[in-house]
């Protein structure tokens, strides 16, 4: 559908648990988060049954999110689902690779479009620092999986202004032998983001081109989002940049947020959106709950405002909660 800005939204990201394996340093603290209950979570059922409703308002694209999706329960049997939703077209996943070994060719069997790993190192020990577990070879190993069951792979890679430029070459190196997208992903002040500071895009193209040559703008949309895409002569994929801060692309934004708990949020910096657990459980029919998601997505914020301070209702939930 069309918002209020004129922009249209037809994608939507599901977070479908705010538990994690990992705890990596920017997003979860060291002891976790206290988890949601699970009866606060919504059950298969309701997410199925608010992407129906979603698809007739033009959702067309659904990413599934976490924390980490694939610690839930049944996730694949969820992609099998959504996928046989009329009006869906695409049904993606953002992981930490950590389970995508084993889950890997049951995801592409059940119909999933692409999977986005995250990865901010490809050193063993800097990995454990990161994400505070030594699961490095695993997520590594959940890669290769994806590949082979012929899912589309992008990387996702969040560095921090500290991050050992070598590191992160290396890691957009995996595109040159491998048909997959290497994005890097600037950090953005939300949770335990805000104590960190990323590193400014213009610095790593410069790095990149010292290294592999030029950089060179593809000019085909290769995704639903933000990222602009380059080429590198040799490279089998490409590499790709999402810079929320400082390229602010709010005016293209085609997206809103589902969070685990049944909060539909309209922008990621915003605690503004609307509950729909409470009227799913309270027995709303679909054209109620049509109506309640068209309202809501009408009032979409027109940008962010990373760059200010204090704004009002600004998000104060961590990336896990959200689904990023
Ligand atoms: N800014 C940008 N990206 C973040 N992620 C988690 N926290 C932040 C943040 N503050 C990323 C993870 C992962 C994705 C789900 O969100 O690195 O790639
Ligand atoms: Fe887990 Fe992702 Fe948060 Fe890391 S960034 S702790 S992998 S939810």
């Amino acid at each position: 559908m069309i918002d209020s800005q004129g922009r249209t939204i037809d994608y939507l990201r599901i977070s479908v648990t705010d538990r994690c394996n990992l705890r990596c340093v920017y997003c979860m603290p060291e002891e976790g988060i206290v988890p949601m209950a699970h009866n606060e979570i919504l059950t298969y059922e309701e997410l199925e049954r608010i992407c129906a409703c979603a698809a007739k308002l033009g959702i067309r694209k659904l990413k599934l999110t976490g924390g980490e999706p694939l610690v839930r329960l049944g996730i694949v049997d969820l992609v099998r689902r959504l996928k046989a939703v009329e009006g869906i077209e695409q049904v993606t996943m953002t992981t930490n690779g950590v389970l995508l070994g084993e889950a890997a060719s049951s995801l592409a069997t059940a119909g999933l479009d692409g999977i986005n790993v995250s990865i901010d190192t490809l050193d063993r020990q800097e990995f454990a620092r990161i994400t505070r577990r030594d699961e490095l070879p695993q997520v590594l190993g959940g890669i290769n999986s994806a590949l082979e069951a012929g899912l589309r792979v992008k990387i996702n890679c969040v560095p921090t202004r500290q991050a050992d430029p070598d590191g992160l070459l290396k890691i957009a190196a995996i595109a040159k032998e491998k048909p997959v997208q290497v994005r890097f992903i600037e950090m953005m002040p939300i949770g335990l983001g805000e104590r960190f500071e990323g590193l400014p895009e213009e610095k790593l193209k410069a790095c990149m081109e010292e290294r592999f040559g030029k950089l060179l703008p593809c000019s085909d949309r290769l995704g639903n989002g933000p990222a602009v895409y380059y080429s590198l002569k040799g490279f089998a994929g490409h590499i790709g940049f999402i810079s929320a801060v400082t390229e602010k692309f709010c005016g293209g934004c085609n997206r809103v947020r589902l969070t685990a708990s049944g909060f539909l949020k309209l922008c990621l910096h915003y605690d503004r959106g609307i509950d729909l657990r409470a009227p799913l459980r309270s027995g709303m029919d679909d054209i109620e709950l049509l109506r309640l998601l068209e309202r809501a997505i009408a009032q979409k914020p027109a940008a962010h405002h990373f760059e200010q301070a204090e704004v009002a209702h600004r998000e104060l939930h961590s990336m896990a909660q959200i689904g990023g």
